[in-house]
Formats: structure tokens, C-alpha cells, sequence
């Protein structure tokens, strides 16, 4: 099997490469940073995407925002084999975020959802690329954001984390602007369960899906 190199900010051997047993890591997540599907779902309730793709998608637990067909990438084998073992009617891959081995504009929506503080500048906007390549419609970027009145627990468990690139939500608009072609249509934030993470969430549409809708395509 092939072996993807991590990006240079996920520190997957972090706590002794513990988190990478995906039993751990989800009691771990859903303790210190739950409830942030049913937040997602709200937010994108406006929004129709029959085919989804996630990428980092981790033990999959946001499949829970699905509307039709849902696949899920991520570089950890662990996680790629709980999640096609849980969830029989989704679709897993093993691959990196910065060559997703898919064709163009297959998917009606792309999710990257609490991964990007594990990139660093440059393989974000490398990913976001590979994003906007092979959605005809949206991205979804959810993310833990740094705020102004964070607190002393809040700021030591980001310090925790294996992921160790952590934006401010302008810092991640910033980014979106460097990748251009891409609109953002919707901004929100929400806090996750029980308080400790805020989340920045932008949905994002490709723009020349926007040119091709005006043009009747
Ligand atoms: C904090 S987890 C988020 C998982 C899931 N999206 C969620 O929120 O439950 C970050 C995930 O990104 C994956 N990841 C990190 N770098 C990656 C890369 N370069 N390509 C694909 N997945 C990556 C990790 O293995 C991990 O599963």
C-alpha cells in the first residue's frame, strides 16, 4: 500500500500516535468538542448537494450532514478502515489532500471539516485547489478558529492539539482570497459541546459554476 506523507503541521505521532486508534479519538472529540454535526446540518440547511465529498474526513462523523451519497478521504489508514466498517453505504479512500484521485467537478460539494489547522498555509491553499477542481458546486470549510475572548482552557486545549496551525477567521478568509475563484455564500460560527471550540464555517461556491448558471450552461 502506498503511503501518504503527512502534511507538515498534523502530528499524527503526537501522545505516542495514541489518537490514531479511532475509539480514543472519539471519545476524546465528542467530550471535549462534540455536537458539531448537528450545528453543520443546520447551517447547510439551505443548501442542495446530492454527492459529497469529505476530505480529511477522520472516523466520518460528519457523514451525518449527507443528502445523498457521501465519500470520505483521509491519510490515516486507521480512520479510513473504522469508517468504511461503520458505515456500509458511504464510500472511503485511502489519499492526500493535496492529489484527490478524483475527475473534475464530480462532486456537488466538498467538506473540510476541523482539518485545516493541521495544514499549513501553502497545503491549504494547495487542497482548497484540488477542492475547487473536482467540486461543480460547493466547499464547505468548518473549522476551529482563535477568538478574541478565548480563555485560558480554551487556548491550552488548541495548544493540545495534533493539528498546530490554528487561524483567526480572518486569517482563513485570507486564504480563500488566495485560491480565487471562489465566493463565499455563506459565514457562520457556532460553539461545540461543552464550549471550549469555536468554529468557523464558510460555504463556498465555485465561480465558474456561478458563470455557467448565468450563461445557462
Ligand atoms: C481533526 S481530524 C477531523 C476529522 C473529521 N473531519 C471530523 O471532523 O470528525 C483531521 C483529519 O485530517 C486527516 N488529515 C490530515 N492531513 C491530511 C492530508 N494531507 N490528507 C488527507 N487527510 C488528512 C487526519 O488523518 C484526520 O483524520
Amino acid at each position: 500500500m502506498r503511503k501518504f506523507s503527512t502534511s507538515e503541521t498534523d502530528i499524527k505521532s503526537k501522545w505516542g500516535g495514541i489518537l490514531e486508534w479511532p475509539l480514543l479519538s472519539k471519545v476524546h472529540r465528542n467530550s471535549l468538542d462534540g455536537r458539531k454535526a448537528t450545528h453543520l446540518i443546520r447551517i447547510l440547511k439551505p443548501f442542495d448537494f446530492p454527492v459529497m465529498l469529505e476530505v480529511g474526513c477522520g472516523l466520518a462523523e460528519y457523514s451525518a450532514v449527507r443528502k445523498g451519497h457521501y465519500t470520505g478521504l483521509d491519510n490515516s489508514f486507521h480512520y479510513v478502515r473504522f469508517a468504511s466498517r461503520k458505515y456500509k453505504d458511504c464510500t472511503f479512500v485511502y489519499g492526500d489532500a493535496s492529489h484527490l484521485p478524483f475527475q473534475d467537478s464530480v462532486y456537488d460539494a466538498v467538506l473540510f471539516a476541523c482539518t485545516a489547522h493541521h495544514f499549513s498555509d501553502e497545503s491549504f491553499v494547495k487542497a482548497l485547489k484540488e477542492m475547487r477542481r473536482v467540486s461543480r458546486r460547493y466547499i464547505i470549510i468548518d473549522d476551529q478558529v482563535e477568538w478574541p475572548a478565548q480563555n485560558r482552557v480554551s487556548k491550552f486545549l488548541y495548544g493540545m492539539d495534533r493539528g498546530t496551525n490554528n487561524r483567526t477567521l480572518k486569517d482563513v478568509e485570507d486564504i480563500i482570497a488566495r485560491v480565487g475563484q471562489l465566493k463565499v455564500v455563506a459565514r457562520d460560527t457556532y460553539k461545540s459541546f461543552p464550549g471550549f471550540y469555536l468554529h468557523g464555517v464558510f460555504v463556498l461556491e465555485v465561480v465558474s459554476h456561478l458563470k455557467e448558471k448565468r450563461e445557462g450552461l
